[in-house]
Parts: structure tokens; sequence; C-alpha cells
């Protein structure tokens, strides 16, 4: 992988103006919360977004967070509630993740959201990241910033052990307060669920919504660690390391060739990942077979097989 100048900035307003350019222009820039630190991308560019999993070593997709600088910011990507309304007003800015239905229009790259019909958004309480996601003026993806597999980064030196000459720029602003990431709280469904334990205390989510958590339920197999409760999977079959469509099926190309979709005509890796759930959903739609042509299993060709692979299992 290419190497470049990851660039070290600090919390002036000129310095968080010029992060913010380098996101909105489509460039990896680690920034601070009072959890971990994260790297962030424009969550709306797929390619940007693609690039953090190229950049962290990750061998699958999973949804990420996306960071907002405020409430009316979140209400734009997903429908509100009035359980979310309560959250916000006691936990916001703070560390405490809602996955909320998505809203018609949001704007979100569907790598962010791993296909599914959910987002999960936060408004992180560290001043600097406030004033970072206001520059920016959209939402930021960001996972924490170390390599997969490694620990979470609570320093500027910490992300830069991992990932320097593999980010554009990392904004240091001294070590994180809360120290592991947020709560993630699942608001889609009837009741609160708890879906990852976090900096903020389930105790306290209890006091404010007057009921107990329902926790995910650990021995479901879907459900183990790094894996969701639900992950995107197609209704149609999906064959893979196809070469051409057997009647009735639909193509999903890779490289130059004639297909249906094409993840990425010129075999990018990163168009390929930045397109894989767009064009999962569009084939899915037709209600046909569909088969995918080989992807090579490289950088992000790992995760784009992972994601295949899972959505070509056996299902009952
Ligand atoms: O503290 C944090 O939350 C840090 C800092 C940087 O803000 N961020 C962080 O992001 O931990 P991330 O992207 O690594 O967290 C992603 C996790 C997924 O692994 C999944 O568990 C959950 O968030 N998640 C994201 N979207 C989801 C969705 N739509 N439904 C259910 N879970 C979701
Ligand atoms: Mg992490």
């Amino acid at each position: 992988m290419c190497s470049q100048i990851t660039e070290i900035l600090g919390p002036s307003d000129q310095d968080l103006i010029h992060a913010a350019e380098l996101l909105k222009a489509g460039q990896l820039v680690s920034f601070p919360t009072e959890t971990v630190y994260g790297l962030g991308a424009d969550a709306r560019n797929g390619t940007a977004v693609a690039a953090v999993y190229a950049a962290k070593g990750r061998p699958s997709f999973n949804p990420l967070i996306a960071h907002v600088h405020s409430v009316a910011a979140a209400q734009e990507l997903v429908q509100w509630s009035d359980m979310a309304e309560r959250l916000a007003a006691a936990f916001w800015p703070g560390p405490l993740t809602l996955v909320l239905p998505l809203r018609a229009g949001h704007g979100v790259s569907s790598l962010v959201t791993a296909g599914l019909e959910t987002l999960a958004v936060r408004v992180p309480a560290h001043p600097t990241a406030l004033r970072l996601l206001a520059h920016v003026g959209g939402p930021v993806a960001a996972p924490s910033a170390n390599p997969s597999g490694r620990i979470s980064p609570t320093t500027a030196a910490h992300v830069l052990a991992g990932l320097k000459g593999k980010i554009a720029a990392v904004v240091d602003d001294g070590p994180c307060g809360v120290g592991v990431e947020s709560t993630i709280l699942g608001l889609a469904g009837p009741e609160p669920v708890l879906l990852r334990p976090g900096g903020l205390a389930a105790e306290e989510i209890e006091a404010v919504i007057g009921q107990p958590l329902a926790q995910r339920n650990a021995a479901d197999p879907l459900t183990a660690p790094g894996q969701l409760l639900s992950h995107y999977a197609p209704k149609a079959r999906v064959r893979l390391e196809a070469q051409t469509a057997l009647e009735g099926e639909v193509l999903l190309g890779f490289g130059p060739m004639a297909c249906d979709l094409n993840l990425s005509e010129t075999g990018d890796l990163s168009e390929a990942a930045a397109n894989l759930f767009d064009h999962l959903h569009r084939l899915d739609a037709l209600s046909q077979p569909i088969a995918v042509a080989p992807v090579p299993d490289r950088g992000l060709g790992v995760a784009i097989n992972d994601r295949l692979r899972r959505a070509a299992a056996p299902r009952d």
C-alpha cells in the first residue's frame, strides 16, 4: 500500500478547518473523542469509507458509527423517536450511540451501514471533535483509529504508531477521557437493546428510560463478538466465483467483463467496496439468483470476500 505523509494537527481553528477540508476531499483524518481516537471519513463518500477499512486492514465490513455535531444533524439522518429524544437530552453530547432506522434522503454510504436499514449515530462529548464536525457540516464515519485486531488508541501517539503513512492527518488534542468506546443502544425495534456495553453505564440509561435494558442474547451465534444481530443478506441465492451468469441469474462483475452491475470495471478494490452493498441491494431487487465474479483476496478484497461468503452461506 502506498505511503503518504500524515500531518499532525492541533485543535486551533486553522488546523480544524484544514482537517475538515481533508475530510470533505475524501481523505482520512483521525480525531479525538471523549472515548477513543476515531478514524474519520466523510460518511457520504463510499470511497473514503472504503479507505477506512483499507487503512485499518479490517478483514470484514462492520457497520460504522456516524458522528454528528448536534441532535438536529442526527435527525436529518435517522427516524427520530420519543425514546431517542429522551436519551439524547440526557446523554448527548456523550459516549452513547443510538441505532435508529435510516431516514429517506439520508445520503450516507451503504458501506457505513453495511447495507442495513439502520444507522448508528452519536454526538461525541469532545469540544475539538464537535468543532471539527461543525466545520465538516455532515456526518463523519469513525471507527477506532487502530489497525484491525490491535487495541484502541487513546492518544495521537497510539494512532501514529498504527496508522502513520496510511492516513492524511491526525488531530492531536491529548489523551481521551473515557478510554473505552461508546455504549451502543439499539432503538430500531420495539424495545431498547444494549448492543455494546461501553463508556456509559447501562444503569444510567435504565434510570432515564425507567425500565431494564434488554441485552443482546450472547447465546445467539449471530451475536458473537464482531458480529451483528442483522447483517445484510440478500434474499436471493448467491453463487460465488462465477465467470458467467447461468440461465436466470444476474451477474455482479468485477474488472472488465460483461455483467449486469460491475463492482469496479477497472478492478479497483476501494471502488468495489464502496459499491458492494448498493449493488447487492439493486440486484436483489430483481428477485433473481445472483452470480458474483471472483474478487482478488488481497487488501480490501479480503473484506469484500468475507461479506460475499456470508451472503452466499446457506440459510434456512
Ligand atoms: O466510542 C466510539 O463509539 C468510537 C469513537 C471513535 O466514537 N467509535 C466506534 O466506532 O467504536 P465503530 O465504528 O468501531 O463502532 C461500530 C460498531 C459496530 O461494530 C456495531 O457493533 C455497531 O457499532 N453498529 C454500527 N452500526 C450499527 C447498526 N446499524 N446496527 C447495529 N449495530 C451497529
Ligand atoms: Mg475498534
